[in-house]
């Protein structure tokens, strides 16, 4: 089963992405295991830091460099991606040569109660992530929107026809990291590249 370092970026307990994200979960059960990443901990990037890294920082570069693959749902935030989730993204890229997102596989999907189902921000992902080495899978694309009873008590997803199509996108994101997932990293090279 691949282990997938799943990135919310949003915060609020009552988060629609965080539900979409765990509706996901619940449709990969058996072929994918999320691993949920605290990102909300984590200072502003700042480069003097690294003289002595945060122990949050350490913690998420260990955690993505143990994943198979990396999973971005986020809302949108005046079209872009949430600040707290480019923080997440940033830190983990330095120091220069020493990133972990290289090579990951990944996918990305977005909650909005909004018509546009952020789109914009996907977008702008979709223009960093590679820049950064990670393989992306570019379809199929998750624009759910997140209107009263989309998801239920149980965290299922109600509309039929939204869940086939994202139980298909589960498929081919294993698919996908089949296609590309390196071993993973012994703890052992972990601890050293990020120490
Ligand atoms: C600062 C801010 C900017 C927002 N900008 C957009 C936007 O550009 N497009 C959009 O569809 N929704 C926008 N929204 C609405 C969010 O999509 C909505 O609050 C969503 O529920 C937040 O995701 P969450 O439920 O996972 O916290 C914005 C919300 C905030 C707080």
């Amino acid at each position: 089963m691949y282990r997938i370092a799943v990135f919310v970026g949003s915060t609020r307990p009552t988060s629609s992405n965080l539900k979409l994200a765990k509706a996901l979960e619940k449709l990969a059960a058996g072929k994918l295991e999320f691993d949920f990443i605290e990102i909300g901990n984590l200072p502003f990037y700042d480069d003097a830091l690294w003289n002595d890294p945060p122990a949050e920082v350490i913690r998420l570069k260990r955690e993505i460099a143990a994943a198979d693959a990396v999973l971005f749902v986020t809302p949108e935030y005046n079209r872009s991606i949430p600040g707290l989730l480019k923080n997440a993204i940033d830190w983990p890229s330095r120091p220069y040569g020493d990133g972990v997102w290289s090579g990951k596989p990944g996918a990305i999907a977005g909650a909005t109660g909004g018509v546009s189902g952020t789109a914009a921000a996907q977008a702008h992902l979709r223009s960093i992530l590679p820049v950064l080495g990670l393989a992306l899978m570019g379809a199929p694309e998750v624009y759910f929107q997140s209107r009263p009873g989309a998801i239920d008590d149980e965290g299922s997803i109600t509309d039929e026809r939204v869940r086939t199509n994202l139980g298909i996108w589960v498929e081919r994101f294993t698919d996908w990291i089949a296609r590309f997932a390196t071993p993973r990293r012994s703890l052992e090279e972990i601890e050293r590249k990020t120490a």
